[in-house]
């Protein structure tokens, strides 16, 4: 069994509800998801992302995070959907939610981080649930961070239980993490709305 942590279990409390409810209401999630529904997920990521990633890891991190190594998830994304046939200039015109976190201190910051490196532990559940459907293409967002992937994520955690070790850190990161979740539920919802298909 995991030894929970005080700032994981923050983390995880914060966000537990509006997980699953995601995870219940994507259509990428479904039984019968394809290759439409994921490329969909990810125009939608991407436009989630588009107006804060760079903000975020460009903050002073601790060097044991190794920021740069997680700062261009957009990069990934922005390479499956080239293989999904988009042009770079229909990509850089998708629509994005706008969405600007505060990330003025390390608690904010570690809040939306978590969001953003938690969904690759998820990625690779959901990579295995489409890849028939996929194939031969092996999305570069479904690769994550491949075999380093655990290693990834422990020293995450190491770094947030260093950082947020107040209670007073763990709620401000709890609620950081609460609203970027609630953000991105929002914008799924949204495009499930005006998007024809993938619904
Ligand atoms: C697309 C459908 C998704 C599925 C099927 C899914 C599934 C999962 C699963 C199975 C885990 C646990 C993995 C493990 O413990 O090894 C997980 C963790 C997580 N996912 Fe997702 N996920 C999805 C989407 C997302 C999205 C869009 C986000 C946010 C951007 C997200 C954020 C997280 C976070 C933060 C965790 C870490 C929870 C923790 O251990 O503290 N997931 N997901």
């Amino acid at each position: 069994m995991e030894k929970v942590s005080p700032a994981l279990s923050a983390l995880r409390d914060a966000t537990r509800a509006l997980h699953e409810q995601l995870e219940a209401s994507l259509p990428v999630a479904s039984r019968d998801a394809g290759r439409e529904e994921f490329v969909c997920y990810l125009q939608d990521m991407w436009g989630w992302l588009a107006t804060f990633e760079k903000r975020l890891w460009r903050a002073n991190w601790p060097e044991a995070l190794v920021a740069p190594a997680r700062a261009d998830k957009l990069a990934w994304i922005e390479q499956d959907l080239r293989a999904s046939g988009m042009a770079p200039a229909e990509i850089a015109a998708l629509p994005v939610a706008g969405y600007r976190p505060a990330l003025a201190t390390a608690a904010q910051r570690f809040g939306v981080a978590y969001v953003i490196e938690g969904a690759q532990l998820g990625t690779r559940v959901l990579g295995r649930a489409l890849a028939p459907a996929l194939e031969p293409w092996s999305p570069r967002w479904l690769q994550g961070y491949g075999d380093e992937q655990a290693g990834f994520w422990r020293s995450f955690i190491a770094c947030a239980e260093a950082e947020l070790d107040t209670p007073e850190a763990r709620r401000d990161a709890a609620a950081a993490a609460a609203d970027a979740f609630a953000s991105l539920a929002a914008w799924f919802a949204q495009r499930q709305r005006l998007r024809v298909g993938c619904n």
